[in-house]
Parts: structure tokens; sequence; C-alpha cells
């Protein structure tokens, strides 16, 4: 290769090529088999049964992880029961709070594993587990370890109490991160847990029900059933469990809520969206590109609060599109692993299947279909970053979660317009606006039906900042104070 590679079609100037910077895979030690965490301790299914774990960027197993059934359910939630009653739920707040801090540490001290780990069971490049997932998940552990001897001073009365077993189940596109965002305010506030983590990606749960271990967490305090949706299944409808916590898809979460309805279990929602990136003509260009271009690709689009529809204040509509192609011209899809690599695989083959068939559905409702030019890797599941123009508010494309690297672009006059369009969809998770404008931002932010709506940026995390949805993208916030709330009697 030279140094200065043939110009990709539609890029601004010439793209350098870069030499492979792979991390070391090596830092990871994976076992053959994994079996439950239950009690403090890993053991097989009762079942006998297994399923295995792939790589997605090349379809090679990565081990072999048990299938909890009922019975493994039932153990897992008495362990929890069993370690609330003798003394996680009674024991002073500034005591757990020491354990919470030393997971902290250790998922620190181990960062670099973590996310190799992360890389090779999602796919996703090694520099979002490295720079997002990763931190990020050690920084829910310190913010609520901070919290847990101040419950008081939360905001919840004076002496809020724990609700006892938390059943919670959680999805395969941030398995580390969505992990410390359901442990950590749970923990903190003092009750136990039972997590199922997604059938595609239970590795790093489990290497951090070894990092339990390390930090000498009270066995049973925290309990890990990896399994598929029947798995989840058990967790959410077993009579044990007093507090229910999802994040997944809308269908999922509807049927848990009929699962849970009219018994005594908390519950808390964290579903599915389609969320607006609004660009106003006045809006800094440059800076609005790279967050579309996070809004939408990070991840591979595998994020529920992603910008999948990109509205554009019609005067800029040309160029941003322009400067759009361009800049995604230069972006690099390929091995995970490499420090360089912008877009990983997608997670499964599944997934895949469903973000193929509604890119098609955009192509035959006649929307214009684009990508840049791009070479996939033979094995794996991949998809190249997609935008598709002339899309109106009743494509599939508009409506739907694709949950891939695929963004829609409609445009609009007013900020009226911009609103009524954002609003036009079934979820309301985030929103995303760019202008220069302080007063359009808050006119904006206080009509977009939206938990979250970020201002000249876009998908920011900060473990003291609540998120959450309304309508069908869920209730219910998890960061922040409010983080606290679904883990407390109040
Ligand atoms: P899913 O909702 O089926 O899976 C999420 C988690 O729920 C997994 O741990 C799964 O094993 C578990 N689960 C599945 N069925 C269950 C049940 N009946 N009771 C309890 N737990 C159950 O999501 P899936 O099938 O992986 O993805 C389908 C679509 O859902 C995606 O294409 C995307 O649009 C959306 N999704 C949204 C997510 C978000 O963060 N909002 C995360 C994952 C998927
Ligand atoms: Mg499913």
């Amino acid at each position: 290769m030279t140094d200065v590679e043939a110009r990709t079609e539609g890029a601004a100037g010439p793209v350098f090529a870069y030499a492979p910077a792979p991390e070391s895979r090596d830092i990871v030690h994976l076992d053959a088999e994994y079996g439950l965490f239950i009690g403090g301790e890993f053991r097989p299914a009762a079942t006998g049964r297994t399923f295995t774990t792939v790589d997605p960027a090349t379809e090679e197993p990565l081990a072999s992880v048990a299938e909890a059934g009922g019975g493994d359910v039932d153990r897992a939630v008495a362990a929890a029961r069993a370690a609330y009653e003798g003394g996680w739920g009674k024991m002073r707040g500034r005591e757990r709070a020491k354990y919470l801090f030393r997971i902290a540490r250790i998922i620190q001290e181990r960062a670099r594993e973590l996310a190799v780990l992360e890389s090779l069971d999602n796919g996703k490049p090694i520099r979002e587990s490295r720079d997002v997932d990763v931190p990020l998940a050690a920084a829910h552990f310190f913010y609520y370890a901070g919290w847990a001897d101040k419950l008081e001073y939360a905001g919840f009365g004076p002496s809020p109490r724990p609700l006892g077993v938390a059943g919670q189940v959680i999805p395969w596109n941030f398995p580390l991160l969505m992990a410390a965002w359901k442990l950590a305010p749970a923990l903190a506030a003092g009750n136990t847990c039972v997590l199922k983590p997604a059938e595609t990606t239970p590795l790093s749960a489990l290497f951090l029900a070894q990092i339990c271990q390390e930090a000498d967490l009270p066995p049973g305090a925290v309990n890990v059933v990896t399994g598929a949706g029947a798995t989840g299944a058990a967790v959410v409808a077993h009579p044990g469990v007093d507090k229910v916590a999802f994040t997944g898809s809308t269908e999922v979460g509807k049927e848990i809520r009929r699962t849970v309805a009219g018994s005594r279990k908390r519950l808390t929602l964290e579903l599915g969206g389609k969320a607006a990136n609004v660009v106003f003509e006045d809006a800094p260009i440059d800076q609005a590109i790279e967050g579309i271009v996070n809004g939408i690709f990070f991840n591979q689009g595998h994020v529920c609060c992603a910008g999948s529809r990109l509205l554009v204040h019609e005067p800029v509509a040309e160029l941003v599109v322009d400067r759009l192609r361009q800049r995604l011209a230069t972006l690099r899809l390929g091995d995970p692993l490499d420090k360089n690599t912008d877009i990983g695989a997608v997670n499964s083959a599944e997934q895949l299947a469903k973000i193929r068939r509604l890119a098609d559905a955009g192509s035959e409702e006649g929307a214009e279909r684009w990508s840049p030019r791009c070479t996939l890797p033979e094995r794996g599941f991949w998809f190249p970053p997609t935008v598709f123009t002339g899309v109106s508010q009743s494509h599939r494309i508009a409506r739907e979660e694709i949950f891939g690297p695929v963004l829609s672009v409609l445009t609009f006059r007013t900020p009226a317009e911009a609103v009524a369009k954002a609003n036009n969809t079934p979820y309301g998770l985030s929103a995303g606006v760019w202008t220069e404008k302080g007063s359009l931002i808050l006119w904006m932010a206080q009509h977009l039906e939206a938990g979250v709506v970020w201002a000249n940026t876009y998908n920011r995390f900060d473990p003291a900042s609540p998120f959450g949805g309304y309508q069908e993208s869920g209730f219910g916030r998890e960061g922040g104070r409010h983080g606290l709330e679904a883990y407390l009697d109040v």
C-alpha cells in the first residue's frame, strides 16, 4: 500500500493509509467453559445445557456458556435473598460503598483486558470499548459508591429503604456498561441482584462476576445467570424478585410489563428509540457533521438513543448531506481490535438480517440509498454505513428502530415543523439540536418529547446525568440521583 491511498469516491482530499494497529488479544484469557455465578461461586447449570458465544467479526467460537433453567434461577434468587437478609440490606452505607469503590478500581486495573474482551464478544471497535464502555462502567461504580452512605440526602426521605432482590435483564449493545448501570445503583441502595446478560454477549458480565469475587463482595449480593429469552423471562416472573429492571426491545418490554402487572414488583424499562438529530442552518456545520456521525455510526448504530433520523434545515440540507458523505468516505470499517477502526462488526447474524430487511424496505419505498465505497470482510457480520435521502415520515426507515448504521435524512423549514416531525414517533428517548442560538436550544428542549436532549453534541454520557425515556421508550431513569429512585422504596 502507498502512503496515500487512491481517493475514495466522494472524499474531500487524499486519505492517508493507516498501518494496522491491532490491540493484542493475548491480554484476555478465555476459559473453554463458563458456569453461572450463584452465591459467590461459578457452577454449571443444573440443566446441563450450554450455548456458544462467538466473535461476530470472525464467527469463531469464543467460549461455551451455561444456560440457566428455572431451577438455576430459583437458586440465584434464593442466594440473592439470603445475601439481602443476611447482611447486604442491613449493612451501613459506608461499608457497602467500600465494596463498590473496590469493584470500580478493579475495573480500572483490568480496563485493557475488559476492553479487548468486550470487542471480541460484541464486535465493537476497541477505540469505543477502551474509551467509552469500560471507563464509563468504572465511573458508574465510583459514582454510586459515593451515594451509598448519603441516601438520606438523595431527596427520597430521611431513611430510604432498599427494595430487596432486583432481577435485571440487559441487552448486547453495551454489555459491561449496562451491567454497571444496573448493578451499581442497586447495590449502593442496599439491594441484591440477579443479572441476566444477553445471549450473544455474556462474557463481560461473567468477568464482572469474577471482579465481584476479587473485591470480596459478600456471596449472593450479585448473581449472574446466563441464557436467552427464556432465562430472562424466568427471572422476571420469579415470585422472589421484588424489582425488575430491563433494557432491550420495546416488544420484550411490553411482554415484561404484562408479566409483572398486578404483582407487587417495581418495574423500570429502557426500550427502543428513533431519535431525531435536528440541524439548523446556523449550526456549526463541521461539528454537526461529527455529531451526526457519532449519533448514528457509534457502536454500529446499535444504540437505543442513536440519532437515526437526521432532520436538517432546508437551506443547508444539500451542504450537510454533501459534507456527511465526504466524512463517511473516510470511516474505517473492519477488525474491531484495530485501534484505527471506526466501524466494527454487527453483533449477530439475526441483527444483520434485521438491518438488511429494513434497509431494503427503504429502497423499495423509494428513498435514495447511499454508502461509501468500502470492502466488507468475508467472514463475520458486517453492514456498511448507509444514508437514505428523500425519506418521508411514512417510510418504515423513518419509523422503525433499525439498530444499525443506517441514517434516514428528512428536511424541515421551521422550528415548529422540526418539532412536529421529531415528535412523530411512538418512541421518546433522546434528541439532538444543533444551532448557535441558545434561545432556540431551550425552546426545542421544551418541545421535544424525549428523555434526553443533547445540544451541539450527541451520545454524551455521565453517571451523574439521568437517562431514560417517554412513551414506548420506557419509563424510569438510570444514572444520577434519579437512578437511585428505581432501587429505593419511595
Ligand atoms: P431483546 O429485547 O429480545 O433482548 C434483550 C434482552 O432481553 C436479552 O438479554 C434477552 O435474552 C432478553 N429477553 C428476550 N426475551 C425475553 C423475555 N421474553 N423475557 C425476559 N427477557 C427476555 O432484543 P434483541 O432480540 O436482542 O434485539 C431485537 C431488537 O430490539 C433490536 O434490533 C433493537 O431494535 C432492539 N434492542 C434495543 C435495545 C436497547 O438498548 N434499547 C437493546 C437491544 C435490542
Ligand atoms: Mg430477542
